[in-house]
């Protein structure tokens, strides 16, 4: 039998500092200590992340993350087994802060190294749960920066299987909210008023492509755009419409109406892939994953396939480095281990089978 292992997990990618210490002990994963310190109010001013303010920001706060993990975990330097850090994808001057910290963590004490991918980290989120899912699987990635949907023959080993073309789900509900004048990130503030509104008052769909399952949520943005401000004026056609006022009903119906159309077109995705691969469960992650309607239509289609579903916790869609240390825990058990030279890397290296 395996003996308990403790890892300290940092994640600083995108916009979120974050230090976790998660146990393993062949088993379950279990997180003892977990700290994010969001950038939001860094970036909010600016309608989205500001690289070279993202790097400074995690220079000034991972040693505090990595205080109060190691504190609320109740484990010293000297408990730990390894030091991983997620080095792709990302902000090359954020990621560079994470990983180099863990390297040199690693080193001070003497155990190993890991370099993790952040995307297939949000599907190891799932690994959190109070039972670990069985493989094949097919997941979910919709975060701000990514939507993947991959297939994994196991924990470790994951092929694209569809992914988008342009935005993100997530970077389009940001923009989507930056469109209607409500605040950043712009998901939560969609889905909230999405709730009151009616769907069916503007005919919004997301792009697709002829033979792919690929996304692309830009022409839904455009849309979007064009219902607010009116469709341009082209040469030599009849003047265009005034679009209707934008007061707070029509605001929520344009939030149902967008918020609908990004959740059919992640919906057609993912069946695609259930209806194909026949997976053992259904895994999601990421930011969006958070959304409810999001959350909702994932059940139907585990449900509907009975395939079981996996979802992230919500505290764990959005960035945090549990999820580090849960992909790091996987690949720590497998005995893998990363050399202190791993490059950090800007975009993932998930490729398609
Ligand atoms: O996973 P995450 O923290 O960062 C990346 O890896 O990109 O995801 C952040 C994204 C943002 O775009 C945010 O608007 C979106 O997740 N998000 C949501 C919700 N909560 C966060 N999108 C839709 N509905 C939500 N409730
Ligand atoms: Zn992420």
């Amino acid at each position: 039998m395996s003996r308990h292992r403790l890892i300290l997990a940092l994640e600083t990618s995108c916009d979120e500092t974050a230090a976790a210490v998660v146990a393993c002990d062949g088993g379950a994963i279990r997180v003892l200590g977990d700290a994010v310190i969001t950038q939001d109010q860094v970036h909010a001013t600016y309608g989205g992340v500001v690289p070279e303010l993202a790097s400074r920001a995690h220079l000034e706060k991972l040693t505090p993350a990595i205080r109060t993990a190691m504190e609320r975990a109740g484990v010293a330097a000297q408990d730990l087994d390894a030091v991983a850090a997620g080095h792709r994808p990302g902000l090359i001057g954020s990621l560079l802060v994470g990983v180099s910290a863990a390297k040199a963590f690693a080193w001070s004490i003497q155990k190993p190294f890991l370099g993790v991918d952040h995307v297939q980290a949000h599907l190891a989120a799932c690994h959190l749960g109070e039972r670990p899912p069985a493989y094949p699987a097919v997941g979910l990635v919709a975060s701000g920066g990514h939507t993947h949907v991959l297939s994994l023959q196991d924990p470790l080993h994951a092929t694209l299987v569809a992914r988008t073309r342009d935005d993100a789900a997530g970077e389009a509900f940001d923009k989507a909210a930056s469109i209607l004048g409500l605040g950043w990130p712009g998901g939560p503030h969609i889905e909230r008023l999405a709730a009151s509104g009616d769907p069916d008052a503007l005919p919004l769909q997301a792009g697709r492509f002829a033979g792919s399952e690929d996304f692309s949520f830009s022409g839904l943005k455009t849309a979007l755009l064009y219902a607010v401000r009116g469709v341009p004026q082209a040469p030599h056609r009849p003047p265009r419409p005034e679009p209707p006022s934008l007061d707070d009903a029509r605001r929520a119906d344009l939030c149902a109406a967008f918020q609908r159309a990004v959740v059919r077109s992640l919906e057609r995705g993912v069946r695609s892939a259930v209806d194909r691969l026949r997976p053992r469960s259904l895994l999601a992650g990421g930011g969006v994953i958070r959304n409810g309607a999001v959350r909702a239509m994932l059940e139907q289609v585990a449900a509907d396939s009975q395939v079981p579903l996996h979802l992230s916790a919500p505290a764990h869609c959005t960035d945090n480095a549990a999820m580090i240390g849960a992909l790091a825990a996987l690949r720590l058990q497998a005995g893998q281990a990363d050399p202190l030279d791993l490059a950090s890397e800007p975009l993932s290296l998930i490729a398609r089978a």
